[in-house]
């Protein structure tokens, strides 16, 4: 009984219906959405199919709508031919030519307009600037550069010319861009000398240089936009200036008219061993997933500000700024900077001076600014906004109460949305004119999307708080067709447990007694940082690649701001001294593999717990790391004295 009340208590009974007046403007009303979600109930493909008549230009029509004959390779659409970036640019041109497509706003406040019009000609110039360095259909083009146009821009001209990009986000190091650039053999490199970020410059073509300088043979081409005013070596016969590569390039680029399933692009993310995986998306099926989304959860309308505070080197930045909103022809803001800086209100300024009516963060995000006091936010009118919107990690009901009440105003509905960059869009999200939002809840899956949550058998867990593991068991249009040069690891990473058709998310999730999805995180060896996904398994091999480290685990604890933060367990070598060497593994790993990784605690102990067969025992770790008190089975542990050695090392 005792335990019973306590459930309820930490069980989430708020409850917010959308306010009507937003549903009166909204895009889809109750009925539209029940007409949608009958439609898919009735016919999933034929559903897709009619949407993606409706939604794409097509240069050739296709006429089959899913090849499941591979499963679990789908193709969609796949005699169909067309362009994104056409998508994207060119069919505006004649309705909103003269609109604003992009407001940019630099780290210092510098803000430009881009017209669909000017946007187009850059991307057409940009696309022959790639193609007379001789990059053409299939080419991989790996983008290494601050958020802002240029990167907007180089993607578009990737895609205009068939080329398949990869962005790999500016915070990651060399190695990690090299091991990007090396995997997905790419022929061009497109940086910058640096990225302006809190007043502060973060070189970049310098650590393309350094990732360039062992390695990395396969690219010819290195284009460099100069931002500011950083120093950079520029190699002759590789390197050029971005403006010298455009120099007498024309406005006008014939797009490459491509299959539906030749590849849009590649974005690398975490999984469970040290190798990232390559995430392959195809073209149609994935545009589909970002103008819908956009539509029904984005609610993004033509007179709307959009702002997803994203970087493009993430999948949110694709598919929420540089193709999703492009594509439905919706003027959006890019941000250079941070939330902080030159002060901890610099969002909610731009919100007001952008009239942003859309906005799209991350909890990590709100959370630093929650804690910064309501008196920042309270300077601005914050009158513009009409909808908000979460994503990258589970958001705690006190941060979505503070975003309903503080920066909402308790007028705009929130959408905290599931996806990941395999997903390609969101999956699990409210429709803001419709339906009734909980803090902590993504609600219900959009239509077309068949998300279970089901048992070790694969039987679906029908009570209710009771978790399971996150699946869909239908294929979509935007889902990942592939790992870039490795279909074992496609099949066994996300159709190796129930079966070819049963995509496995990787997180576990509960339903509450009305259906709301609540998700509960990653039940592989992955943490969630500040909303970035990173292996355990990376930031492990980052420190035994240390001179003075014999072995090494990682694991994570909730932390306040980051939703996640990653302690590392560390044996040393037989005759390295502890002095001084956690600060140094710590800059060690950020050297590695960026800053994102870096561990916010390093313990060192003489051994690790491990079953007789040699098994790190993670969760036991996990209990250390949290302070907990190790309730586990222990009995198969090999050295129990170990554990006393490890929840004392860190005191
Ligand atoms: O664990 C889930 C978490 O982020 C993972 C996907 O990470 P990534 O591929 O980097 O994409 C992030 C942006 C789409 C998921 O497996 N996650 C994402 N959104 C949510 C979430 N967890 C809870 N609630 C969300 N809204």
């Amino acid at each position: 009984m005792a335990q019973d009340s306590i459930e309820s208590v930490l069980r989430e009974n708020r409850s917010f219906p959308p306010p009507s007046a937003f549903t009166a403007g909204a895009r889809l009303k109750p009925e539209d959405l029940k007409a949608l979600r009958d439609k898919a109930a009735a016919d999933h493909v034929g559903f897709w199919a009619d949407l993606a008549r409706e939604e794409i230009d097509w240069h050739e029509p296709f006429t089959q709508a899913l090849d499941d004959s591979e499963a679990p390779f789908f193709k969609w659409f796949a005699d169909g031919k067309l362009n994104v970036a056409y998508n994207c640019l060119d069919r505006h041109l004649e309705t909103r030519g003269d609109k604003t497509a992009l407001i940019f706003e630099g780290d210092e406040g510098d803000v430009e307009h881009i017209s669909y019009r000017e946007l187009h000609a850059r991307v057409c110039r940009f696309a022959n600037a790639l193609k007379a360095k001789g990059i053409g259909k299939g080419d991989r083009v790996v983008i290494y550069m601050p958020n802002g146009p240029h990167a907007v821009v180089a993607m578009l001209a990737c895609a205009r010319i068939g080329a398949i990009h990869s962005v790999v986000f500016g915070g990651f190091s060399a190695p990690s861009l090299k091991d990007r650039i090396e995997d997905a053999q790419a022929r061009m490199l497109i940086t910058a000398d640096g990225n302006y970020r809190g007043g502060k410059a973060v070189p970049l073509k310098e650590v393309a240089d350094k990732a360039l300088a062992d390695g990395c043979d396969s690219i010819e081409t290195v284009i460099v936009h100069k931002r500011g005013g950083l120093d950079v070596r520029m190699q002759d016969g590789r390197d050029i200036w971005w403006t010298d590569a455009e120099a007498g390039q024309g406005d006008d680029c014939e797009p490459e008219w491509v299959e539906a399933e030749h590849p849009l692009f590649i974005l690398y993310t975490s999984g469970s061993t040290g190798k990232p995986k390559g995430i392959q998306h195809s073209s149609a099926g994935y545009l589909l997933g970002s103008i819908v989304t956009n539509k029904w959860v984005m609610d993004l309308q033509e007179n709307d500000v959009h702002w997803c505070t994203a970087d493009v080197g993430w999948i949110t930045g694709h598919t929420y700024i540089t193709y999703g909103p492009t594509a439905i022809g919706a003027t959006q803001v890019v941000f250079e900077g941070v939330p902080t800086y030159p002060e901890g209100d610099r969002f909610w300024k731009m919100v007001d001076e952008h009239k942003v009516s859309v906005f799209y963060t991350a909890p990590t995000a709100i959370r630093a600014l929650m804690k910064l006091g309501e008196e920042l936010p309270e300077r601005h009118s914050l009158d513009s906004l009409r909808l908000l919107g979460t994503v990258g990690e589970p958001i705690n009901p006190e941060a979505w109460m503070w975003y309903h009440r503080v920066i909402g105003k308790e007028r705009c509905p929130i959408v905290d949305t599931w996806w990941q960059t395999e997903t390609g869009a969101q999956m699990i999200a409210p429709i803001p004119g419709v339906t009734a939002t909980k803090p902590g809840s993504c609600t219900h899956a959009l239509p077309g999307i068949a998300a279970d949550i089901v048992d070790e058998s694969g039987e679906s867990v029908t009570e209710s708080d009771k978790g399971g593991y996150l699946v869909i068991k239908e294929p979509w249009p935007s889902m990942l067709r592939t790992i870039w040069g490795d279909p074992d690891r496609y099949k066994q990473t996300y159709f190796g447990k129930f079966g070819d058709r049963v995509y496995v998310a990787g997180d576990a999730a509960e339903r509450d007694d009305e259906g709301y999805f609540r998700i509960l995180g990653r039940i592989d060896d992955v943490v969630n940082v500040s909303g970035h996904r990173l292996g355990t398994m990376e930031v492990e091999s980052a420190l035994v690649a240390h001179s003075a480290v014999a072995e090494a685990a990682v694991v994570s604890r909730p932390h306040e701001v980051k939703g996640e933060a990653i302690i590392a367990f560390v044996i040393l070598k037989g005759d390295s001294g502890a002095e001084g060497l956690a600060e140094e593994l710590r800059g060690w790993v950020a050297e590695q593999l960026g800053a994102i990784a870096k561990p916010e605690e390093i313990r060192f102990a003489d051994g690790l717990p491990k079953t007789r067969s040699g098994k790190i025992m993670r969760r036991l770790l996990r209990s250390v790391a949290r302070g907990e008190e190790i309730t586990q089975d222990t009995s198969t542990l090999e050295n129990p004295q170990i554990l006393e050695q490890l929840q004392t090392s860190g005191h």
